[in-house]
């Protein structure tokens, strides 16, 4: 029977609450009937959806990152500032579609201003390059009397934004990156253009492109390149992941927080090793700047084959499943055991495209069944993440990822409060028992609420429907020092309660 031990002594460290980020793209209809459309009953003075802005909030995103994404590779922030009447349309070559340039830099920093949500900016290392750059990070984030700022309070906006983190491009190392490169000429370009946005604003922290996932033939090597290059300049490491059910195969899917696991701890060794040779105290910590399920393989028609397209097209609007929702609750238990070393984290994306919110012109925003592990455990992980031992416990084959246990587990704690959260997954078709021991400290669990990957009469949510969502968790039984903990067939449970020395 598999045990979870938890002491509140034992902590990885505490939980940044930028892992809880998500990522708002020029694509598809992320922006336009995502979260802009003007036209909607729920519009406000600016043109943002409320309904949407609220189900953000209930969501509990506290980062956003922005403009892309592939897209922000062949990206003029410039032609996205100033008089709307006058900023032209552009084609863009990622998605070969044209976007309007309604919104841009200001737009979407006010937005992020006004709901509370810190933003991440990305700059273009595809077609562009160190001078683009710093003048975006001066329109951002400097004061008065030089020329990009000066541009920035003639277009309506005296205070600087203040923007912290940077993103030196995006999947650099994809050969379907407009202006893809190799990672020395990629690292080199990272080093100089970091550099030179330090000198602007000291304050920022800057993330390097790592691999776009771990099965690119060049993973390993490109962090180790890159990193050599810009291990003094930069702050974090980026990873993206997608997962998807493929070819039936149900296990390996259900095991995809595994493979999350080493791919993140394999992107740790690489980093450390250049800190290694440098002899360097710095650790760079990790930006997962974009992560989720992504039926990409299956259903992605890919996206050379697009036609240019116009007005918000639909692009990549997965709709997800209760199993989905129960891999995205799994991959977040991945996400908070590493919070030592994982500092930002987005789910991609935020709206409509493979998203948690969906919407319609005119229509009513809603949740997709992922929406509701998120949501969980954006608000129960609070304090610092704790040092779960989780053994004893079946395994279970899968063909991609090898034997992964049956039950993974993270947990928080508050030290403030002593408010524990613990968020444990049975990817297995059986139902689990779980013995949780806290030897040498008092522990109580109140409840907890449960995502399932059969919920009778709701295996997804449609616009008119929201059948699924969260239900109350099994029975928990409180005995001599232990607790019993019983966990529904393929679910992903988060229990709430108190821990203390
Ligand atoms: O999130 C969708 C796309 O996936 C992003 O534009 C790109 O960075 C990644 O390949």
């Amino acid at each position: 029977m598999t045990t979870i031990t938890l002491h509140p002594d034992f902590r990885v460290g505490p939980v940044d609450r930028r892992v809880f980020g998500s990522f708002v793209e020029h694509l598809g209809r992320c922006v336009y009937t995502g979260i802009y459309e003007p036209d909607h009953a729920t519009a406000d003075e600016f043109g943002f959806r409320r309904d949407v802005a609220d189900l953000t909030r209930e969501l509990g995103v506290t980062m956003l990152r922005y403009p892309g994404g592939n897209f922000v590779s062949n990206y003029t922030w410039e032609d996205a500032v100033g008089p709307v009447e006058q900023r032209k349309p552009f084609l863009d070559l990622a998605w070969r579609t044209v976007e309007p340039n309604l919104v841009g830099t200001d737009e979407f920093l006010q937005y992020c201003e006004r709901e509370g949500i810190e933003p991440m900016m990305a700059v273009n290392l595809g077609t562009r390059g160190i001078d683009a750059a710093i003048g975006l990070l001066e329109y951002c984030n400097g004061e008065a009397g030089t020329k990009w700022a000066d541009m920035r309070i003639a277009n309506g906006r005296e205070k600087p934004y203040g923007v912290k983190l940077w993103c030196l491009g995006n999947e650099m190392d994809g050969p379907w990156q407009i202006g893809h490169k190799n990672a020395d000429e990629y690292g080199r370009l990272a080093a100089a253009t970091g550099r030179a946005m330090k000198q602007v604003d000291p304050s920022i922290e800057l993330v390097a492109c790592g691999s776009s996932s771990m099965m690119m033939d060049t993973f390993g090597s490109w962090e180790r390149t890159v990193l050599s290059h810009c291990y003094d300049v930069v702050d974090h490491i980026s990873m993206h992941a997608y997962y998807e059910e493929l070819d039936g195969d149900r296990a390996s899917f259900l095991g995809s927080g595994t493979a999350m696991e080493k791919f993140v701890e394999r992107v740790v060794a690489s980093a450390d090793s250049i800190g290694a040779e440098k002899r360097s105290d710095k650790r760079i910590t990790i930006s997962f700047d974009e992560w989720n399920v992504w039926y990409l393989v299956s259903r992605f028609p890919g996206e050379a084959n697009l036609p240019v397209q116009r007005d918000a097209p639909r692009i990549i609007e997965d709709r997800y499943s209760a199993l989905d929702a129960v891999v995205v609750g799994d991959l977040l238990v991945t996400l908070l055991r590493h919070t030592d070393r994982v500092a930002v984290a987005c789910l991609a994306q935020l709206v409509n495209v493979i998203a948690p919110i969906m919407t319609e012109p005119g229509g009513e925003a809603w949740r997709q069944t992922t929406f509701h592990p998120f949501a969980t455990a954006a608000r129960l992980a609070q304090g610092d993440a704790l040092q779960v031992q989780v053994t004893d416990g079946p395994v279970m084959a899968t063909d991609k990822h090898g034997d992964v246990p049956v039950v993974t587990a993270a947990a928080t704690v508050d030290p403030e409060t002593g408010a524990l959260a613990l968020f444990v997954t049975n990817r297995s078709a059986a139902e689990q028992t779980v013995t949780l021991r806290h030897p040498g400290a008092t522990a109580r669990i109140e409840g907890g609420t449960a995502v399932l990957a059969d919920q009778a009469g709701a295996r997804e949510n449609q616009a008119d429907a929201e059948a699924y969502g969260p239900v109350d968790a099994l029975p928990v039984a409180h005995g001599d020092g232990l607790i019993t903990l019983t966990l529904a067939p393929e679910s992903w449970t988060a229990f709430h309660g108190t821990l203390s020395a």
